[in-house]
């Protein structure tokens, strides 16, 4: 009998990767306050001190790491029978033009952004699918439906993780897991100061054909969020969090969520023009590297 109510019993458990700043560190803070049992995470448990004071409860996930993804995973099934909720937020921008980055950083963006929300992905779902319940919310991007030049690598993760999400949606619908995409736009974290800190990057040859384009980008990515229209447009990373929450409290969550006007602007002004007319769109705002 008693073994009858532990099996009854479904786990709404969420685990949150990337939890030391910006999006993952506010919807943690946003789902505590709305009575959800949170597992904040971060690279060796660092910066979550608020976190654990709103009621979180924090480990050390490092997303690149298999033995910290696996040690987190066995340390909430332990708890509370299985992760009832993944969010896959940890994530950052490793941009350059594509002839400048090198391989090895290349590796580390995917190793980052897609490899980790997979892997991660495959250690949860014994869980969701023994209770027969769960949700994983992926945080992909305006920018995984839409490329902007001096981001290919970072565009070409997120385009990954929509189709993986696509692919999984169906594969695990009828274990009673949803499976959601969550699309913002500009939202104000630290995230454009770090891709900015990730383009230290050599020239290719002495004459550095990339450093006006270089310049331009790292000028651009941050000045999206500060000034002009798609600024007036960015939102925050509460805006997030309460489509996470929507996501993961509906009888039937939608497949994806967009966040924020930027990203409904922009996705609905790539989706009505050409690809040469949203090309000429992009000669207007970036400099074209070799003219
Ligand atoms: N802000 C935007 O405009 C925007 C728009 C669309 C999508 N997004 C997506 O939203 C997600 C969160 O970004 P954000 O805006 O909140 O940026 P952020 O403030 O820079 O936060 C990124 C988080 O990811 C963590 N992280 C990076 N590498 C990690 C790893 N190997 N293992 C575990 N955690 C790692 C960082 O931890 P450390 O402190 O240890 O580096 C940090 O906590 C990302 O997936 C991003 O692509 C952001």
């Amino acid at each position: 009998m008693a073994n009858e109510m532990e099996r009854a019993k479904v786990s709404k458990a969420v685990l949150i990767t990337g939890c030391s700043s910006g999006i993952g560190r506010v919807t943690a803070q946003h789902l505590a306050a709305a009575g959800w049992k949170v597992y904040a995470t971060s690279r060796g448990a660092r910066g979550l001190e608020d976190l654990i004071a709103a009621g979180c409860v924090a480990l050390d996930l490092d997303v690149t790491d298999e033995a910290s993804m696996k040690a987190a995973v066995d340390e909430v099934v332990r708890r509370e029978g299985a992760v009832g909720v993944l969010i896959n937020n940890a994530g950052y921008s490793q941009s350059g033009a594509i002839e400048a980055v090198p391989m090895e950083r290349v590796r580390a963006q995917f190793e980052t952004n897609v490899f980790g929300l997979v892997r991660l992905t495959q250690l949860v779902l014994p869980g969701m699918r023994a209770q027969r319940w769960g949700r994983v919310v992926n945080l992909s991007s305006m920018g995984g439906k839409l490329t902007f030049p001096g981001g290919g690598y970072y565009h070409a993760t997120k385009h990954a993780v929509e189709a993986l999400s696509d692919a999984l949606r169906f594969e695990v619908r009828g274990f009673g897991v949803d499976v959601v995409v969550v699309e913002p736009g500009l939202i104000r974290t630290g995230f454009s100061k770090a891709a900015v800190g990730q383009m230290g990057l050599a020239p290719v040859s002495p004459d550095d054909p990339y450093r006006a384009f270089h310049e331009a980008v790292a000028r651009g990515t941050v000045e999206a969020y500060e000034k002009g229209p798609l600024a007036r447009l960015a939102g925050e990373p509460v805006d997030v969090a309460r489509a996470i929450e929507k996501a993961i409290t509906a009888a039937k969550p939608r497949a994806r969520y967009t966040v924020s006007g930027s990203a409904k602007l922009l996705l609905s002004q790539r989706a009505l023009l050409s690809d040469a007319a949203w090309d000429r769109f992009l000669r207007g705002n970036f400099p074209s590297p070799g003219e």
